[in-house]
């Protein structure tokens, strides 16, 4: 059998299972399969795929027709300008959190020598995409879970900034390190009873603790903004990921702990998604 039509095999099982994107997602786990990137394999969909990759295709699409997302089977995803390492358990890098790195690099000087918090730091997309555009920049990241730290600490090697950042496990509530110049967060903010309707790839496979964010979906976001507002500096810019109902009530919190707003932003589907305020 050659590349071109193990694709169009997988492709589709893959529509028999009503998974969204079947050609483009088995085009992708040909290439995770032979180890080469989209390109190759359409450029030379001709070639022929031995026996035990042929296999290990259909494995691949066997866990893809089951709702296990693509960046679980690769291991990998784009965020920002780099590829990361990612693994299950720990959430998949979206799009719509790139308005956090985007806020800070417009927000902050190329020199400027600054102390940035993670809050929940996850795979490390966030700090790890700010200290590789932002030199003399140090940063911290924090998490409940050891897997995102491993994680985050692997990914911080591969994109070389891992002497400028720091790791701690910690729940929100419990930390009390420093003060910071910046503060970034990106914190689970869905609400309990509306984890169940979410996309089956994100309900079934992303984890819990990194999506749940109480009766309401604020119950961490109001930690966060608690704490931040012990930890930052006075002037110091605090920049959140929101859900997208959440802007007017997230703008209560962070006024009541004194931070002054400075703009917010919508994502791609226009809903607001990114707030940043100052500390005063
Ligand atoms: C929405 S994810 C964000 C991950 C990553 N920053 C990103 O944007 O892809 C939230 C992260 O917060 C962590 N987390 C949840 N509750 C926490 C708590 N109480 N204290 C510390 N971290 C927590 C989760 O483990 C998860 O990695």
């Amino acid at each position: 059998m050659n590349i071109n039509l193990a694709i169009n095999e997988g492709s589709k099982i893959l529509k028999s299972k009503f998974i969204p994107n079947p050609l483009l997602d088995a085009e992708i786990l040909m290439a995770k399969t032979i180890n080469k990137d989209r390109k190759y394999i359409l450029l030379n969909n001709s070639d022929p795929v031995n026996k035990t990759d042929l296999n290990n295709f259909y494995k691949l699409i066997e866990q893809r027709s089951l709702g296990n997302p693509i960046a679980y089977l690769t291991k990998k995803k784009s965020f920002w300008n780099s590829e990361f390492f990612i693994v299950k358990d720990i959430l998949i890098p979206r799009p719509d959190t790139e308005l956090i790195v985007e806020s800070v690099l417009k927000s902050t000087k190329q020199k400027s020598k600054i102390n940035i918090l993670d809050i929940g730091v996850g795979s490390g997309c966030i700090i790890v995409s700010i200290l590789k555009e932002r030199e003399n920049f140090r940063g911290t990241g924090i998490d409940l879970s050891k897997k995102c730290l491993i994680l985050s600490k692997k990914n911080a090697i591969a994109h070389r900034v891992s002497s400028r950042l720091k790791l701690y496990k910690s729940d929100i509530d419990k930390f009390n390190l420093g003060k910071y110049d910046l503060i970034v967060s990106n914190p689970p903010y869905i609400k309990t009873c509306k984890l169940k309707y979410l996309e089956r790839d994100v309900a079934e496979f992303e984890p819990r603790l990194a999506l749940d964010g109480g009766l309401d979906g604020l119950s961490e976001i109001r930690k966060v903004i608690k704490k931040s507002s012990e930890l930052i500096k006075k002037n110091g810019k605090f920049i959140l990921e929101i859900g997208f109902d959440q802007k007017n009530k997230v703008i209560n919190l962070l006024k009541k702990e004194g931070f002054y707003i400075n703009s917010t932003h919508k994502d791609l589907a226009n809903n607001d998604r990114c707030i940043v305020s100052t500390k005063i």
